[in-house]
C-alpha cells in the first residue's frame, strides 16, 4: 500500500521542533501536552493523556475505575486481543456479552445479563468506527454504579445520538497506531472528563509519580524539591507507558488534519456503500440513525451460501482489489484462552475459569466468520476507486 500521504510537512515541522529543542522525553511536556489539550478539544473532553499504545490506555482506564483481584469486567468477545490482555493483567475475570447482529457491537441487553455484584467496570468497544450503544450501557453504568470504558481505539471522531462519543462513557481510549485515523507510528491517547480518572491514568502511564497532574505530564516541577535526596517521588503504580515526543509531534499535526482524515474515511466507506448497496448477500454494519460512523474500516457480513469467503476473497484480489480482512477470532477462541495457558497469570483465580468453545456469545459465533473488512485508510477517493471497482466487478462475477 502507498502509504506516503500519512506524513507530510506538518509533521515535519514539529518533529524538527522536538529536534531542535534536544529534549524526547514526555516528562518535560511540550508536544505530548500540545496533542493532549487539541486532542480533547476535537474529541470533546476535559482530559486526555497520551501513551504507547492502545492496550495501555486500556490498563491505565482499568486501573482508574478501580479494577483489581478477581472484579468482574464485561466486554465483547469480537475484538482485539487487548481487551482481554488488559483485564487479564489486573488479575480481575473477564465475563463476555453478546453482540448485536446489526451493528456488529456488543448488546447492552446481553451486559444486563452478565452484571453480578463484582461486576467493576463495562468495556464495550466501538467496532469498526461505529459507536455502541451508548444510552443503554450508560444507564447500565449508573444503576449499577459501574465505570464504563468506551475502546473507542477504531473510531476517532464518532458520534452517538449527534453526540461526540468521548463525552458520553467515563473514559474512552483511542489508538494511534499506524492504521488509525489519526496515527503516532504506535500510540494511544486516552480522555475523560473526570479529574480523578486523568490523574490516575497519567500516574499509571508513567511511573506513578506523585507531582502528576491531570493536565500535565511534567514530573519536574521544581528542582529544588526534585533534587532532594528525602523527596519521595512515587505514590501509585506505574508501568512506564508514555508516548514519546517524536511521536507526539507526528499527534500533534495529525490532529490539526483529523477531520480531513475522517472526512475521507467516511467518503471512502460510501464508495463501497455505492457498490455493494443492490447486492442481496453483502450485508454493511449498520449504522443507526444519529451515529456517525468514522469507518476505521468498511465492514460487511458475507452472506453468500453459494460462494466461500476465501473464493470470494481471491476473486477480488485477482481483479484489483487490494485484500479482505477477516475479523479476528472471538476472544475465547483463541489459543491463549483454548490452550488455558492465561491461567498462568493467577491460578488460584483463573484455575477454574472455563469458556465454553460454542454458546457463549451465539450471535457473535454465528457472524465472527462471515465478516469482511475493506480497507479505508487511502490518500484519497481516487486512490480507493480501484478498489471499490474491483469489489463491483467481483460481485458482477459471481451473478
Ligand atoms: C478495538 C481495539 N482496541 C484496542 C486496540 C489496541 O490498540 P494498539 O494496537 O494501539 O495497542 C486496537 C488496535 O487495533 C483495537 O482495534
Amino acid at each position: 500500500m502507498n502509504n506516503q500521504w500519512r506524513f507530510g510537512a506538518e509533521e515535519l515541522k514539529y518533529l524538527q521542533q522536538v529536534i531542535d529543542s534536544g529534549y524526547g522525553s514526555s516528562t518535560e511536556g511540550s508536544m505530548n501536552n500540545q496533542f493532549e489539550r487539541i486532542f480533547a478539544e476535537k474529541v470533546g473532553a476535559k482530559y486526555a493523556i497520551t501513551f504507547n499504545s492502545g492496550t495501555s490506555t486500556l490498563h491505565a482506564a482499568l486501573e482508574a475505575a478501580g479494577v483489581n483481584y478477581g472484579d468482574e469486567v464485561i466486554t465483547t468477545p469480537l475484538t482485539v486481543i487487548s481487551n482481554l490482555s488488559v483485564i487479564l493483567a489486573q488479575n480481575a475475570v473477564p465475563v463476555f456479552a453478546d453482540i448485536d447482529e446489526k451493528t456488529f457491537n456488543i448488546d447492552p441487553e446481553e451486559i444486563a445479563k452478565k452484571i453480578t455484584p463484582r461486576t467493576k467496570a463495562i468495556m464495550p468497544v466501538s467496532l469498526y468506527g461505529l459507536s455502541c450503544d451508548l444510552d443503554a450501557i450508560m444507564a447500565l453504568g449508573k444503576k449499577h454504579n459501574i465505570a464504563v470504558i468506551n475502546d473507542a481505539a477504531e473510531a476517532h471522531m464518532a458520534e452517538f445520538n449527534h453526540t461526540p462519543i468521548a463525552k458520553l462513557a467515563d473514559i474512552t481510549s483511542y489508538s494511534t497506531e499506524n492504521s488509525k485515523h489519526l496515527t503516532t507510528g504506535d500510540g494511544g491517547i486516552v480522555v475523560t472528563d473526570n479529574e480523578e480518572y486523568a490523574i490516575q491514568m497519567r500516574k499509571f502511564g508513567s511511573l506513578g509519580y506523585a507531582a502528576m497532574k491531570s493536565g500535565d505530564g511534567r514530573i519536574r516541577l521544581n528542582k529544588d524539591i526534585f533534587q532532594n535526596p528525602n523527596y519521595k517521588r512515587h505514590d501509585a503504580f506505574g508501568y512506564n507507558y508514555r508516548m514519546p515526543e517524536v511521536a507526539a509531534a507526528l499527534g500533534l499535526a495529525q490532529a490539526e488534519k483529523l477531520d480531513h482524515f475522517i472526512d475521507l474515511r467516511i467518503k471512502i466507506a460510501n464508495l463501497y456503500n455505492d457498490v455493494i448497496r443492490s447486492c442481496d448477500y453483502l450485508i454493511p454494519q449498520f449504522t443507526p440513525k444519529g451515529y456517525k460512523n468514522t469507518y476505521w474500516t468498511f465492514t460487511l457480513s458475507f452472506e453468500n451460501k453459494d460462494v466461500s469467503w476465501t473464493d470470494f476473497r481471491k476473486k477480488f484480489m485477482e481483479l484489483g482489489g487490494d485484500g479482505i480482512y477477516s475479523a479476528w477470532a472471538l476472544l475465547y477462541h483463541e489459543t491463549l484462552v483454548t490452550s488455558g495457558a492465561f491461567k498462568k497469570r493467577c491460578p488460584p483465580l483463573y484455575d477454574k475459569l472455563h469458556y465454553p468453545i460454542q454458546g457463549l456469545c451465539p450471535v457473535a459465533e454465528k457472524l465472527q466468520p462471515k465478516l469482511m473488512q475493506f480497507t479505508t485508510n487511502h490518500g484519497s477517493v481516487a486512490l480507493a476507486e480501484p478498489i471499490a471497482d474491483a469489489l463491483a466487478k467481483t460481485i458482477q462475477y459471481y451473478k
